[in-house]
């Protein structure tokens, strides 16, 4: 049982920079579509065996250092009461989109071993399999409130922020309680077996500044003090999100998560009392690997070593991805070792220069 991921979570020095990617359970890996031919999503994460089995097949091909529970965002939506649908090529549509003050009276309060039972089993199966730690996970609230407002992936987020300043109201309440939700949603997770969490905020990066202070972190905050006594880290993970970084980093998290639109070494700099997780370019992943090796090697320089990176992508593996490039890309991040020496090369935190080329 290697820990180095949770060592990296909590900045004590690792013996090789731990990685894991996002999205690495699924559509990449071929075992996984021999799967999917005869299951939905939802028939997965309802089959406790099935979906520890996927959760655990990136763990056997690709030799990463964590495991993330296979489920989506919404999977707990119906449990609050939301009904959706998993539409091929669109992804998740809310069959009755939540809009006004009494669509959010409606919202049941969530009773973890109820909604998502199968899936809680499906945590206590993997711990008994999985050589490396189980990383549960949950949509940030606002990211599920736009699902919830909108109906669909929306690139925008316009219909919630035109309801953020039209009806705050409407808007703290529908926030307040999806805080309520992930809150159960995690500590079930984590009272199964789950031994960090992540918060993915994928839309985050709509937000200004202002709106993001005033109006979306007092719930993150809340969300993670709500999860403070549990004692396991929490990676706080957006994109889009270099300008709120240290918005993010004081409503809460361990790790703070990175998309590859700014060096790691910059954000790193914006939050320096934390862990970071990144940041290599997914779609790096669909060319040639030798532009895989060159960048994941100057992310590697600009961490210099220093404890507290948890290697990954800015975003999920994406589909067409060649999982023996993941392999090949693990090998490189856990030969590269914790790379003490790069400390004597002050150039290297900010050079677009990678080792290999000079
Ligand atoms: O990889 C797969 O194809 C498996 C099955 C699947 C997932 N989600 C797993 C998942 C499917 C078909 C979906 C549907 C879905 N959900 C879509 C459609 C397009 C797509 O990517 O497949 C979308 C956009 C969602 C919403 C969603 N899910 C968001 C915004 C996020 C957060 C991360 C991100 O990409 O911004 C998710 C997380 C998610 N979906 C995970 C998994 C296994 C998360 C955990 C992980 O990193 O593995």
């Amino acid at each position: 049982m290697t820990d180095r991921f949770l060592r990296a979570c909590r900045r004590e020095p690792v013996d090789a920079t731990p990685v894991w990617f996002m999205r690495q359970a699924g559509r990449a890996l071929p075992e996984y579509r021999t799967i999917r031919e005869r299951a939905t999503l939802p028939e997965i994460t309802s089959d406790p065996a099935l979906c520890a089995e996927v959760t655990l097949q990136p763990v056997r091909r690709l030799g990463v250092d964590a495991a993330i529970l296979f489920a989506d965002i919404t999977t707990p939506l119906p449990g609050i009461g939301v009904e959706l649908e998993i539409v091929d090529g669109v992804g998740p549509v809310i069959e009755r989109p939540i809009r006004t003050p009494e669509d959010v009276a409606r919202l049941r309060a969530f009773d973890a071993e109820a909604a998502v039972g199968p899936l809680l089993e499906a945590i206590r199966l993997v711990r008994r399999e999985a050589p490396v730690p189980l990383i549960g996970f949950a949509g940030a609230p606002f990211t599920l409130a736009s699902y919830l407002v909108e109906g669909r992936s929306s690139r925008d987020a316009q219909r919630l922020k035109t309801l953020l300043h039209a009806d705050p109201a409407t808007f703290h309440r529908l926030v307040a309680a999806l805080v309520d939700m992930t809150v159960a949603y995690l500590r079930a997770q984590v009272a199964a077996g789950a031994q960090a969490v992540q918060l993915f905020d994928s839309w985050v990066g709509t937000l200004s500044p202002f709106d993001y202070g005033r109006s979306v972190a007092p719930h993150m905050r809340r969300l993670f003090t709500e999860l403070a006594d549990l004692d396991v880290p929490a990676i706080h993970f957006g994109t889009d999100s270099a300008g709120l970084l240290r918005a993010m980093a004081d409503a809460g998290g361990d790790v703070i998560g990175l998309d590859w639109r700014i060096g790691l070494a910059d954000g790193w700099a914006i939050v320096p009392d934390r862990s970071v997780q990144g940041n290599l370019d997914p779609s790096l992943l669909l060319g040639p690997f030798d532009a895989v090796a060159d960048q994941a090697r100057w992310i590697l320089d600009q961490a210099a070593g220093r404890p507290g990176h948890v290697f990954n992508l800015g975003h999920g593996v994406l589909p067409g991805t060649d999982p023996d490039d993941l392999r090949r890309l693990v090998d490189l991040v856990h030969g590269a070792g914790a790379r003490p020496t790069a400390f004597a090369d002050p150039s290297l935190l900010t050079s677009a220069t990678s080792r290999s080329a000079r």
